[in-house]
C-alpha cells in the first residue's frame, strides 16, 4: 500500500473514531500498550465499544460495527443473547461467587462431556493462557519430553514457554543467537533455549521430526 493511501486511512479512521482516540490517551497512561488484552491493541489507536448485540458492536462515536471478532471465539450466541442475559442475571442475584461446591458445576461439566465425549475428566480455568499452561504441564509430565513445537505467529496466552514468536510482524523464524539479540526477552530466551521449538505454520515435518 502507498503511505499516501494508508495515510487517508489514517486520517479518515482518526476522524470516524475520535471518541475512541481520546479514550485511549487515558489508556496508555494505565495498561502497558494501552490496553487490557493485546488482542486489543490497533494503531494509531483501538476501537471503544460501548455495547454490543447479536453480531454488531456499537462503538462511542455511534457506529454500528460487524463483529467478525465475536469475544475471541466466546460469543456462539452473539452479544447479549436474551437467554444468557436472562440466565446470568438469575444466578447473579443468588450468589455472584459461592467459593464453594454447586451443582451447577456439575451439569457444566456434564455437557461438556457429552458434547466432547473425549473430555473424560476436565478442569475449569479463567483464561486461555491458565488452560495451555495446564495442558503442557499436563504433556511434559504423560510424555516426559521436555520440548515443545511452537508454530510462529501463533498466540496461546502470556506464559513464558508459548510467549516467543508470537509477533506476526517478525514472522521469519529466528535463531536462539538470533533471538538473544532483543532485550528484553534476554533473560526468557536463556531460560527456554532447551525446551522450545519453533516451526514455521503447516510444517508437519517438524511436527513428526521432532517429537
Ligand atoms: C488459541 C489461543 N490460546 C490461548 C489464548 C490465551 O487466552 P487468554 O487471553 O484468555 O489468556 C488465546 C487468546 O486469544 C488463544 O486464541
Amino acid at each position: 500500500m502507498s503511505q499516501v493511501l494508508s495515510q487517508q486511512i489514517e486520517t479518515a479512521y482518526r476522524e470516524k473514531f475520535s471518541t475512541s482516540a481520546k479514550l485511549y490517551e487515558r489508556g496508555v497512561s494505565l495498561f502497558p500498550s494501552g490496553v487490557t488484552h493485546d488482542g486489543r491493541y490497533l494503531q494509531p489507536f483501538p476501537i471503544y465499544v460501548e455495547r454490543a448485540l447479536g453480531s454488531k458492536k456499537y462503538d462511542v462515536d455511534g457506529s454500528e460495527i460487524i463483529d467478525y471478532w465475536v469475544g475471541h471465539g466466546a460469543m456462539l450466541l452473539g452479544h447479549s443473547h436474551p437467554a444468557v442475559v436472562e440466565a446470568v442475571q438469575q444466578q447473579a442475584a443468588r450468589s455472584t461467587h459461592p467459593g464453594a461446591c454447586h451443582e451447577l458445576e456439575l451439569i457444566w461439566g456434564e455437557w461438556i462431556r457429552k458434547l466432547v465425549p473425549s473430555a473424560e475428566q476436565m478442569r475449569f480455568t479463567n483464561s486461555g493462557t491458565e488452560a495451555t499452561l495446564m495442558a503442557l504441564r499436563v504433556a511434559r509430565i504423560i510424555s516426559g519430553k521436555q520440548k515443545v513445537i511452537k508454530f510462529v505467529g501463533h498466540f496461546h496466552g502470556w506464559h513464558d514457554l508459548l510467549t516467543l514468536i508470537i509477533d506476526t510482524t517478525n514472522s521469519k523464524l529466528l535463531s536462539w543467537a538470533e533471538r538473544s539479540t532483543l532485550p528484553s526477552l534476554n533473560w526468557l530466551i536463556r531460560h527456554l533455549v532447551n525446551c522450545e521449538i519453533t516451526a514455521q505454520n503447516s510444517s508437519i515435518a517438524v511436527c513428526e521430526n521432532s517429537c
